[in-house]
């Protein structure tokens, strides 16, 4: 039995109603709710019973295989390489250099494995021109320029890859919709139909989607739920160092960060983060702490500028740190060590911008604070590693071995760690703890 029936979906959103609305229930925004029409067929006769519950114990498993990218830093992030047979959603603002990243990925794979790469938003002469500049010599890579859902299926059908990859989801578009390509229900059905057939075929699917930070592209957003993995592509334009970050992985952790820069000729992976994110000089208003990102840890320069306030509430601004953690540890230093940070503006920053979530940073924002106001330079050669309480303690850090390890390897000769992280002490010789 066919029957049609129509549902009115927010564009902005994807929620969905029964009814016409003139403004999202959802999301509030005015006029973004449109009909669409959808048949269906009736599925209560069709469906039958083939499956029965099984127990844990008859349950086995096949190891996973996986496929090597090219990059080290892109298959840690995945948790060691690409699964075959995974829908991976990579997203991140335009222009930060995702097709890059996925282009150069691509040509590496394609010398052992079929790779598919299909472009909706380029010509096949621009992705030329890139792959040109990307300096990529030899590769197998078939590219594929095409926008219509349908087509793209029937290419893959065609040429059968092992991996497929497409760029982006929101230039392509499905015929049986109305609204237009990149709006929520395009997103949608595009990928679901996308990820069934690379499901069916044993199909790894790499598709890019554009995600902005306030959320004005949220169509990739949607389909959070139905890949395996979700991968951020990080970073601002100015600085060169972009970010890969898991956010969702069915075979591996998120918390894995890799690092890379963009040059002239492409992505480069940074093996050694610490270089590019501390000079080692010693002045007044920076210092240097070991930060924890996923299973690496490395060495990151801080720099506070304090000046005496014009405003009648002092200015606070950071760069790559939670400005709410800074108001905290201003409120530390005003309460435990009495320096009164209200008659002064304090602006603090991260070398380029690189964005620390680890607490044990804590307390080397407040030495470079507090060097900056008193114009004295921070101990020479020395990391500073500590969470601040607000009662002005300085907290154990996890993981103080692999911080310290760091702190040798880049041959720092102190390193100022919480006296509960003491029984560390003995074991390090190299280095004045
Ligand atoms: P791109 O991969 O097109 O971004 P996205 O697919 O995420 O929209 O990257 C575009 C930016 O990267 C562009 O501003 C130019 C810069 N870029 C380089 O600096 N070096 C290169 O080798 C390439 C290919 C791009
Ligand atoms: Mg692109």
């Amino acid at each position: 039995m066919l029957n049609k029936f129509s549902r009115y979906v927010c564009q902005n959103c994807g929620y969905e109603t029964s009814q016409y609305f003139g403004r999202c229930m959802n999301c509030k925004e005015w006029n973004s709710i449109i009909e669409e029409e959808k048949s269906s067929v009736s599925k209560k006769n069709i469906i039958k019973k083939s499956k029965k519950s099984k127990l844990f114990t008859e349950i086995t498993i096949q190891e996973i295989s996986r496929i090597k990218t090219g990059f080290n830093e892109f298959d840690r992030v995945l948790g060691g390489g690409l699964v075959h047979g995974s829908i991976i959603l990579l997203g991140g603002e335009p222009g930060i250099g995702k097709s890059t990243l996925v282009l150069q990925a691509a040509g590496k794979m394609s010398l052992s494995h079929n790779v598919l790469y299909i472009t909706a938003e380029e010509s096949l002469e621009q992705v030329k021109v890139r792959w040109t500049r990307l300096n990529q010599r030899n590769s197998n890579l078939k590219v594929f320029a095409e926008n219509n859902l349908s087509i793209i299926i029937q290419e893959i059908k065609d040429t059968k890859p092992t991996i497929a990859i497409i760029d982006s989801i929101q230039a392509i578009n499905n015929s049986d919709l109305e609204s237009a390509s990149g709006s929520v229900s395009q997103v949608r059905s595009c990928s679901s139909e996308l990820q069934k057939f690379a499901k069916d075929n044993n199909i790894a699917l790499l598709i890019i989607g554009h995600v902005t930070k306030d959320g004005t592209l949220a169509g990739p957003k949607t389909l959070e739920h139905l890949v395996d993995v979700v991968l951020n592509f990080e970073g601002d334009h100015i600085a060169s160092h972009r970010l890969l970050r898991g956010i969702k992985n069915r075979f591996g952790a998120t918390f894995e960060l890799g690092i890379f820069e963009m040059l002239e000729n492409g992505l480069n992976e940074i093996k050694n983060p610490s270089s590019n994110f501390t000079n080692k000089e010693n002045i007044a208003g920076v210092a240097t702490t070991i930060t924890l990102e996923g299973t690496r840890s490395f060495a990151v320069d801080i720099q506070s500028l304090v000046n005496k306030t014009f405003f009648n509430n002092p200015k606070r601004a950071t760069t790559g740190l939670n400005i709410n953690r800074l108001h905290q540890i201003i409120a530390v230093i005003e309460k435990h060590i009495e320096l009164k940070l209200y008659e002064f503006d304090c602006y603090v920053a991260t070398a380029g911008g690189f964005e620390i979530n680890d607490p044990s940073s804590d307390l080397c924002v407040a030495i470079s604070i507090i060097s900056s106001l008193i114009n004295k330079n921070p101990i020479k050669d020395c990391a500073f590693i500590g969470e601040l309480g607000l009662n002005g303690q300085v907290r154990k850090t996890n993981n103080i071995k692999s911080k310290v390890e760091e702190c040798i390897r880049l041959g720092y000769k102190k390193m100022l760690i919480p006296q509960t992280n003491s029984e560390i002490v003995s074991k390090f010789k190299n280095i004045s703890l």
